[in-house]
């Protein structure tokens, strides 16, 4: 298993809070470990995550006509396969790694880097097909899967002002979470070398962060 070290990846369904843990454990693993900690995030900020945005909305165009001032020039949105989605998180994953200059595995040589899913996301999302895209991607060092029941991600998501994205919904979360513990299983039996920490994210954020920094030092 090729193991990136200094690469912490925290993971959870949208509305589990990791955004916001993420934020505290990196403020508070520098202060206890007094080492540098770079908050990082897939999908990226890059023209390929702005596509998977799309996608996440349901609004991948599709033109009729290249010209714009054509009489017929027409344009349509469309959803697009599982399949589809599951390469453009992998086309985004691989630039945002292996990317000589802002690249992950290049960043890890100097801090800690704290990234807000990964391809475990992919695994529990766009399902096991995935898993042939993904297998030769580093793994991380620590992997933090925060576990909140799917009633109450979908009461934070439903408290959001916005529009749903394709995976937010019972259905969706509840597969993708049995995704992730499968996964997290099959992956990573004792003694991998890969650190697993999994915690309930049913408690208030302070007690969430404090129960992975006692999993984690
Ligand atoms: P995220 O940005 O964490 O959610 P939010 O919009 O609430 O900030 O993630 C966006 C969505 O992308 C989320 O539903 C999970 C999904 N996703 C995948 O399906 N596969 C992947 O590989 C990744 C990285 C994310």
């Amino acid at each position: 298993m090729n193991i990136l070290k200094n690469f912490y990846v925290i993971e959870g369904l949208d509305g589990a809070g990791t955004s916001t843990q993420q934020h505290l454990l990196a403020e508070r693993i520098e202060r206890l470990s007094g080492r540098k900690v770079f908050c990082d995030k897939e999908p990226t900020d890059s023209d390929i995550g702005k596509l998977i945005r799309k996608g996440l909305s349901n609004n991948i165009m599709s033109f009729n006509h290249y010209d714009e001032n054509h009489p017929m020039y027409n344009s349509v949105s469309y959803s697009v396969t599982l399949k589809t989605m599951a390469y453009l998180f992998a086309a985004d994953r691989e630039n945002h790694l292996n990317n000589p200059e802002t690249g992950v595995a290049s960043r890890c040589s100097s801090s800690i880097v704290l990234c807000d899913r990964y391809f475990h996301s992919s695994l529990a999302y766009q399902g096991n097909e995935a898993y042939e895209l993904n297998k030769d991607f580093y793994h991380p060092e620590v992997l933090i899967f925060v576990d909140t029941p799917v009633d109450v991600c979908l009461s934070r998501i439903a408290s959001r002002n916005g529009t749903r994205e394709i995976y937010e919904n019972k259905e969706k979360l509840e597969n993708a979470r049995r995704g992730y513990l499968e996964w997290i299983e099959r992956l990573y039996p004792e003694g991998c070398g890969v650190k697993v920490i999994i915690v309930d994210g049913n408690k208030s954020v302070d007690e969430v962060c404090q129960d992975i920094l006692d999993k984690l030092f």
